[in-house]
């Protein structure tokens, strides 16, 4: 017998999401009869919004299912360019707009622009899993920024500053944040991209959550600076996680090599994804998901005020997003072992803080409010019961 080829070594260094072991468990306790909770998802429960659907459905009929260019639907990257406009008033030309297989594509394409073996990325702890593995995966090397409540959980100018080495070509900033949800002061974004372009590096801006902003409404990075590369979604704010369908703004002078290998990664974003997306920005739509989004600040509402009454600590009120980021302290200094027994005895499933880094992970949970306000009381109810 031939001796199987060992993996790449790359491999080592990619884990999985400790939550989708928990969702494996939750989904086979509910096949035995047992109701959860599911606090642990980091995907809208609504559906997509109707005139979407529609357009996505007449787009099926009409068998737009051959590919599109590799950069996306010239009328799509014109409507997200218009966007721009629109809702930041920053002038974004069409031809910088990548459509991608959704933020994941994005960020994907946004970091295989700029690293080479041996370059190293700024990027905060607790993050989105995925930023780091993406850095290794091609050859980088992430360097971690602890971030904590003193920060409102995001990176200051100073402490990129002080993490920049001669290696770093770029630093990721996500506001707002996937656990957090915490959003970064303009004035300090503005401060990061003149820390990191005054190194020659690029800021990659993961604005997936604008839209979910129940503060002010933040400015993109691209007002402070048409450098920085900014990789937005489908996914949360529009309701089409599974469509897998996001997008990436490029300084102006990349558009060719973006364009290269995004053909070669890719070939080119979903067809029929991209039809439906074109329903995105209507007024009818924006109608229905501004509805949403003050749904999600009454879940938000609720919850931090719950959460915050059964003891967990929660110094910082999230701005945006659909997650709040809770210290346990209180109760363990174990949140995986917690959200374990959360699952088993008390049928509530949240995400333990170690899917998102180390910096402090064991003492907090991430609770998603992509529940409906009676899941979330009920929810609340079963915590409440098993804190005693
Ligand atoms: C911060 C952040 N970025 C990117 C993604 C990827 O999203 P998608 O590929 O569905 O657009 C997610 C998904 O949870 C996220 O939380």
């Amino acid at each position: 017998m031939e001796t199987p080829r060992p993996l790449a070594r790359r491999l080592a260094s990619i884990h999985p999401f400790h939550v989708m072991a928990l969702l494996a468990r939750a989904r086979e306790m509910e096949r035995a009869g047992r109701d959860i909770v599911h606090l642990e998802i980091g995907e809208p429960d609504l559906p997509t919004p109707a005139p979407v659907l529609a357009a996505g459905a007449a787009a099926l009929e009409r068998g737009e299912l051959y590919y599109t260019p590799a950069l996306g639907l010239p009328a799509l990257r014109a409507a997200i360019a218009n966007d721009y406009q629109r809702r930041y008033g920053v002038a974004v030309a069409a031809e910088r707009i990548v459509v991608t297989p959704g933020a994941s594509g994005a960020l994907l394409l946004a970091l295989g622009l700029l690293i080479d073996p041996g370059s190293q990325v700024v990027l905060t702890d607790p993050g989105y899993p995925c930023n780091r593995h993406f850095v290794t995966f091609l050859g980088g090397t992430p360097v971690a920024l602890p971030v904590g409540a003193e920060t409102r959980y995001q990176p200051t100018a100073a402490a990129v500053a002080a993490a920049w080495q001669p290696a770093t070509v770029a630093a990721m900033v996500c506001s707002p944040a996937n656990p957090t949800g915490t959003v970064i002061p303009p004035a300090e974004l503005a401060a990061i991209v003149a820390v990191v372009e005054g190194r020659s590096g690029r800021v990659v801006a993961d604005e997936i959550y604008h839209g979910l902003v129940y503060t002010e409404p933040t400015p993109t990075a691209l007002a402070f600076s048409p450098g920085c590369l900014v990789v937005n979604s489908f996914s949360k704010y529009f309701h089409m996680t599974g469509w897998r369908l996001g997008w990436l703004v490029v300084p102006a002078g990349y558009e060719e090599a973006v364009d290269r290998l995004a053909q070669n990664l890719f070939l080119a974003p979903s067809t029929p994804a991209q039809h439906a997306a074109l329903a995105c920005f209507t007024e009818e739509t924006e109608a229905i998901l501004q509805v949403r989004a003050q749904e999600y600040r009454q879940r938000r509402d609720f919850l931090y005020a719950a959460l915050t009454g059964l003891g967990f600590h929660l110094p910082v009120l999230p701005d945006g997003a659909f997650y709040l980021y809770a210290d346990a302290s209180p109760f363990t200094t174990d949140t995986f072992q917690l959200a374990e027994r959360l699952l088993a005895e008390a049928g509530v499933a949240v995400t333990p803080g170690i899917d998102f880094g180390d910096y402090q992970a064991g003492r907090h949970l991430r609770f998603a409010y992509t529940a409906p306000l009676a899941r979330l009381e009920e929810g609340v109810t079963r915590l409440r019961r098993f804190f005693g």
